[in-house]
């Protein structure tokens, strides 16, 4: 029996590395299955993969796709040329994949035609908003996936009103929170950046492309941050596209003289789990980021105007503000004015959710 587990951009590989782990310690000298890690190399900058291959202790992939960036049709297009080949090498027996990034959609196509089965872990999230890239990534690869793996019960829902017969959906919990709960004491000792003290920063993340991609939206965020940032310093932590898009638009200058906004490369896995763990609150466009900081007790203010992950907002710690200033800064304040805030951590985030995925995909063979 032979697996195929595929990563391609930076959210994929801490939901890959448990699973990895968890393959790894069920194959003793006499198991009949072998586990083949690809990169895809959708991203490929040393700060969005290889340090968290290093942190996150994932063993080198055995094939690198390296298909870079470009538009969605051209990297999706040389993602599937590419696994196609690999695939038809290698011959798995199953290709699990996790997410919804653009890699995602396309090895699960590229698999299902090849008639191999298809196994989707962080299945049955929806926006409802087609046009998220992500949304349509999802609804592709679950459509085709022979087993769904979800991590809340409302993914379940979703599914099954999209007609998904019973017996393909698993609900096993999320297998980033087996990361975040496996990491989180190490990163919690790490040093803050300099000048950063515990509890009196917020964190800034934004990537997106319907928020960073558009001058007005951006500067509108902008300046909400900048208006937060005067009564709490923020660190930001920026994504390459969204530099690049802060350049252009003649923003960029302005940001980085800004005292309390502190424009930072992208830290690796768990300097971020460090400083997100210590934060006052977190402003962000991410979405694995609402359910991380759902468990860690942090406030998080989403500058969206929808989520894929309502359960964070349900019983977590997760406010949806979309991109208004006058809400993100309404938000931001409430949490300064400390206003009592609900949550609990949904079921099954309990850091197993990688162990029973592989004790359902093994139990298939059994
Ligand atoms: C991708 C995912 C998104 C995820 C995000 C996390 C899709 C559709 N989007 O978005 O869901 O939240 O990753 O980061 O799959 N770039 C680099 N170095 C890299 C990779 C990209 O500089 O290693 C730059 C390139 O200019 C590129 C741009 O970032 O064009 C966007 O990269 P891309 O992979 O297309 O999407 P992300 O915005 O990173």
């Amino acid at each position: 029996m032979k697996f195929f587990l595929v990563a391609g951009a930076r959210p994929n590989f801490m939901k890959i590395a448990p699973i990895m782990a968890a393959f790894r310690q069920r194959q003793t000298a006499i198991s009949d299955f072998e586990i083949f890690l690809i990169h895809t190399g959708q991203h490929y900058d040393a700060k969005l993969s290889d340090t968290f291959f290093t942190d996150l202790q994932i063993p080198q992939a055995d094939i690198n796709l390296g298909v870079g960036s470009g538009t969605h049709a051209q990297q999706t297009a040389r993602v599937m040329t590419g696994f196609e080949a690999a695939c038809l090498r290698e011959r798995p027996d199953w290709v699990i994949v996790v997410g919804d990034v653009n890699s995602t959609m396309a090895c699960a196509i590229t698999a299902k035609k090849l008639g191999i089965r298809v196994a989707h872990v962080e299945a049955g999230l929806r926006s409802k908003d087609m046009s998220m890239p992500e949304e349509i990534n999802r609804v592709c690869t679950d459509v085709l996936g022979d087993l769904l793996f979800t991590t809340d019960r409302l993914a379940d829902e979703n599914l099954r009103r999209e007609g998904v017969a019973e017996a393909r959906i698993h609900f096993v919990g999320n297998t980033m929170i087996d990361t975040l709960l496996l990491h989180v004491d190490r990163a919690r000792a790490l040093p803050l950046p300099e000048g950063i003290r515990k509890t009196e920063y917020a964190v800034l993340t934004l990537h997106r492309p319907g928020n960073v991609d558009d001058q007005k939206t951006l500067r509108a965020l902008f300046q909400a941050v900048q208006d937060i940032s005067r009564r709490l310093p923020v660190v930001f932590p920026a994504h390459p596209r969204t530099v690049a898009r802060l350049n252009e638009f003649g923003m960029l200058r302005a940001i980085e003289e800004e005292r309390a906004i502190r424009l930072i490369p992208p830290l690796g896995y768990v300097s971020f789990l460090g400083l997100v763990s210590h934060c006052r609150m977190v402003l962000t466009d991410s979405g694995g980021i609402q359910e991380e900081t759902t468990v860690l007790g942090i406030p998080c203010i989403t500058m969206r105007p929808n989520t894929e992950r309502p359960i964070t907002c349900e019983i977590g710690t997760n406010v949806l503000v979309g991109t208004d200033p006058n809400r993100i800064r309404a938000a931001a304040y409430s949490v300064l004015a400390g206003e009592p805030r609900r949550a609990s951590v949904p079921e099954k985030w309990d850091g197993h959710a990688a162990r029973r995925i592989v004790e359902i995909l093994l139990e298939e063979h059994a």
